[in-house]
């Protein structure tokens, strides 16, 4: 099944096409997204109308580039898949209708799909030469810049909310600290970048909630304290890549503990991490230091299947519709959407597709 996936939730507009007929990540027969970011820079943040109308702008020819890359006219579909909420309600409906005219056209099979399980699902397109790709049951860690968020994976479409931010998501408290020591917005990969040249140690901020049990965040606090000591500094350009570190080193840190908690809590010993921050090259290194220590296993997308995209919508649409699952014919999305009301996919249907 050749799927067309389209996400338009936020401030990325993303193309891709995934073939069920080819196993990983060589299903993938193309992709492509164009970024917003320069547009909503002057306002330090997404604004919602600019965002729909470029996605309205965008979409169509992005479309049509990624059905060229793939070598394929419209008529080789076999169904579409779009992101259907959490996001902005205007940005969805963008996508959402563009999808259901063209599944309408062509008289195609198509299905929303929830942006987390398609983050949750996108490092299952990559396949570990020995290890193959990850299955359930695992634990996965959400960051991205809206969610952060520990869930037990106890088959595909059954998801258990283990623990999630009281406040600020992880990628948000980067994005909110870069900004307080005058990065442009999308702070977040330039503050990593900056961390990169600091000094290790040179500022200790706190590691929030790891002293007391549970699997819940709270990223608020951490923004305060590195507000507290930028105020106080001297303000040079070393002193705000050393404030860059020590802030990485507390949410990079935090997020560890909470993930080997949240693997003895439930029992198993792999993890999948998805989400714009799961770019963060020392996240990365920590969480597999991790996992070697405890004998189990990380898994992570590529960086760029990271962020958002259309590929992570492809992959998750085309096994529920491989599956068999249909959604009705009417452009309906659902900007707030819990995770835990979404259909399990059977082991047999996820297998097979
Ligand atoms: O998943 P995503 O593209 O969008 C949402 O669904 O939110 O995540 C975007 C978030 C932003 O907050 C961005 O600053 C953060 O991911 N991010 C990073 C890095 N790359 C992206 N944060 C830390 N280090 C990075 N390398
Ligand atoms: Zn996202």
């Amino acid at each position: 099944m050749r799927v067309l996936g389209i996400e338009t939730s936020c401030d990325e507009t993303g193309v891709a096409i995934y073939d069920t007929a080819r196993p990983g990540a060589d299903g993938l027969l193309a992709h492509a997204v164009y970024s917003q970011v320069a547009l909503h820079a002057e306002y330090g943040g997404v604004v919602p109308e600019l965002a729909s109308r470029d996605h309205v702008r965008k979409l169509v020819p992005l479309v049509r580039q990624t059905l060229a890359e793939a070598m394929m006219g419209v008529g080789d579909l076999d169904g579409v898949a779009y992101t259907a909420g959490p996001g902005l309600v205007g940005a969805l409906l963008v996508g959402a209708g563009v999808a259901r005219s063209l599944a309408w056209a062509l008289d195609l099979p198509a299905i929303g799909v929830h942006h987390m399980e398609g983050h949750l699902l996108a490092p299952l397109m990559e396949h570990d030469a020995v290890l193959g790709p990850p299955a359930p049951p695992f634990v996965a860690l959400l960051v991205s810049g809206g969610h952060t968020q520990l869930v037990a994976v106890e088959a595909i479409g059954r998801y258990r909310l283990l623990g999630e931010t009281l406040d600020d998501a992880a990628g948000e408290a980067f994005d909110k600290t870069a900004k307080l020591m005058g990065l442009p917005y999308p702070g977040g990969p330039q503050l990593a970048a900056l961390a990169v040249q600091g000094r290790p140690g040179a500022y200790r901020f706190s590691r929030p909630m790891t002293d007391r049990p549970g699997l819940d965040f709270s990223f608020s606090g951490l923004k305060t304290q590195v507000m507290l000591a930028w105020r106080g500094s001297d303000q040079s350009d070393a002193t705000r890549a050393d404030i860059a570190r020590g802030f990485e080193d507390a949410v990079v840190e935090t997020l560890a503990i909470k993930c080997a908690r949240a693997l003895d809590a439930a029992g198993c010993e792999v993890l999948v991490v998805a989400g714009g921050v799961g770019a963060n090259r020392r996240l990365r290194a920590t969480l597999q230091e991790m996992a070697a220590r405890r004998g189990g296993r990380v898994c992570f997308p590529p960086p760029e299947l990271c962020t958002d995209n259309g590929a992570m919508i492809a992959f998750a649409g085309a096994l529920r519709l491989a599956a068999g699952q249909r959604g009705d014919a009417r452009v309906h999305v659902t900007p707030r959407w819990d995770m835990a009301t979404l259909p399990t996919l059977a082991a047999r249907d996820a297998a097979s597709s």
